[in-house]
């Protein structure tokens, strides 16, 4: 077998891990759909589906690739299931077209940093401009892009473990700091208020499906990111332990990124409840209206507290488009056997291709802007089509195919002993794990499979206006 690399330390696969987790999903995404549903009740219901419905799902991932030390293409072949082997690529095609868009959104974070250091607050007020501007954002998505390959290029230990140990680290700091500076402005108690309070009421069936998925997404799950991280792990790591590690820090840095928002928000709007409602509940609040608020603070401290966010949202992005490109990357070093700087090159070109359309998307080309249209969504850009595509649709079939697969193809008993090496005694944990991936998993991920698909694509409800 070829040296595939390995982590050198738990810690640096659980920073690596959590690194891919931790992404503008948490801090970009997370706190709108908060704010939109219901606080804290929001934030209950995605806790519940965080450890009830995900956890599970990452113990599997984490577990298949281990024991098959494979990525996931080669991780079903080598568990000799080659029937099977569908759920490898398309999770391959879903970290091919995730990342495509993803980079894009992560080039404009990183546009907005550059931008807001060099004392330009105005570009809220320019976003769509700054967006359709196709030669900054080609720019600011081939550095982004570029600094991704490189680190993948460099190998799972020399690379990507070292990126997350210097990286996640400055983006807890960062993180904290940014919450204890919003909870000094005026009305930040309003803030925290608006976020924590639960409003049951807003709790309906399309909150459920947002706040699944979302939990779905931040987690990094159903596309075999974490099966191939897994695939890095030494025997000795107890998965169950580390996979609720990863869990809590996801969970945690989306709780903090709201702590941190909506003290801005009640800043901005003097605490008046109906109107933070209003801006929080949209998710252009980061790119227009927060570098308004950053420079409201005045001179130095607005570029410092307004260059901080966005370089951890910067920061948050690229060890997530990291955990992307392996995905792809391990497959054709595995399985193609080319050299893995020559494969990760060779990726990023690619998916930077595919990405073009993407950044074409906002605004510039009509073509892309107004891509297709399906009877339950109304007319998409290209970027928001693929996202459709491979978050809320690739997603919930490839973690339902994935329990599937652990549970009785697979088979239960294999997983439950791949999970005991290096965790000795099986605790509850681990039990609810097995119970969870073959009953509870399959039945959640399908049903939401298949609303999403009847839903948005053909434009039949048929959860009774449930959803
Ligand atoms: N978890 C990342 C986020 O919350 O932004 C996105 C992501 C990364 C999804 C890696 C899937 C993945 F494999």
């Amino acid at each position: 077998m070829t040296n595939r690399g390995q982590f050198n330390s738990r810690l640096g696969f659980i920073l690596a891990a959590a690194g891919s987790a931790v992404g503008l999903g948490n801090i970009w995404k997370f706190p709108f759909e908060v704010g939109a549903g219901g606080g804290a009740a929001f934030v209950l219901v995605y806790l519940f589906f965080a450890f009830v419905l995900c956890f599970p799902v990452m113990v599997a991932e984490l577990a298949i690739g281990r024991k098959t030390q494979r990525n996931p293409v080669g991780a079903i072949k080598a568990l000799g299931h080659q029937r099977w082997v569908g759920i490898g690529y398309l999770g391959l095609a879903s970290g091919f077209l995730i990342l495509s868009f993803y980079t894009i959104v992560a080039a404009w974070a990183f546009g907005y940093f550059v931008e807001i250091l060099l004392g330009n607050f105005e570009i809220g007020n320019h976003f769509t401009a700054f967006t359709t501007n196709w030669l900054k954002i080609g720019l600011f998505s081939i550095v982004f892009m570029g600094g991704t390959a490189y680190v993948v290029s460099q190998g799972v230990g020399g690379g990507i473990e070292r990126a997350a140990k210097i990286l996640m680290p400055i983006l807890l700091f960062f993180v904290l700091f940014l919450v204890l500076y919003a909870l000094t402005l005026p009305h930040a108690l309003t803030g925290i208020e608006f976020y924590l309070r639960p409003d049951f009421s807003k709790i309906n069936g399309e909150v459920i499906y947002k706040a699944l998925g979302q939990a779905f997404f931040s987690l990094s799950l159903g596309m075999g990111a974490l099966i191939t991280y897994g695939s890095y792990v030494s025997r000795d790591t107890d998965i169950v332990r580390a996979a609720a590690v990863i869990t809590l820090t996801d969970v945690s840095i989306a709780f903090l990124a709201g702590l941190m928002m909506f003290p801005f928000v009640a800043y901005m709007t003097e605490g008046d409840l109906l109107q933070m409602r209003e801006v929080s509940g949209g998710a252009g609040f980061i790119f227009m209206t927060l570098p308004g608020i950053f420079q409201s603070f005045g001179g130095l401290l607005g570029v410092i507290i307004g260059a901080t966010f966005f370089l951890l949202l910067t920061f948050a992005a690229f060890t997530s488009t990291i955990s992307l490109l392996e995905v792809p990357t391990a497959y054709m070093v595995d399985e193609l056997k080319i050299e893995r700087k020559r494969s990760t090159w060779i990726v990023a070109g690619l998916i930077y291709l595919v990405g073009i359309p993407s950044m074409l998307s906002t605004g510039s080309v009509d073509f892309f802007t107004q891509f297709i249209t399906f009877p339950g969504t109304g007319t998409l850009n290209f970027m928001d089509f693929v996202g459709l595509l491979a978050n809320d649709t690739f997603l919930p079939l490839g973690g339902l195919l994935i329990s599937i697969f652990t549970a009785y193809v697979w088979r239960r008993n294999n997983f439950a002993a791949e999970i005991a090496v290096g965790a000795g005694k099986g605790g509850f944990l681990s039990m609810y794990v097995g119970f969870a991936i073959s009953y509870v998993c399959p039945v959640i991920l399908g049903v939401i499979t298949l609303v999403t698909i009847c839903n948005n694509f053909l434009g039949v409800d048929i959860s009774g206006g449930l959803f």
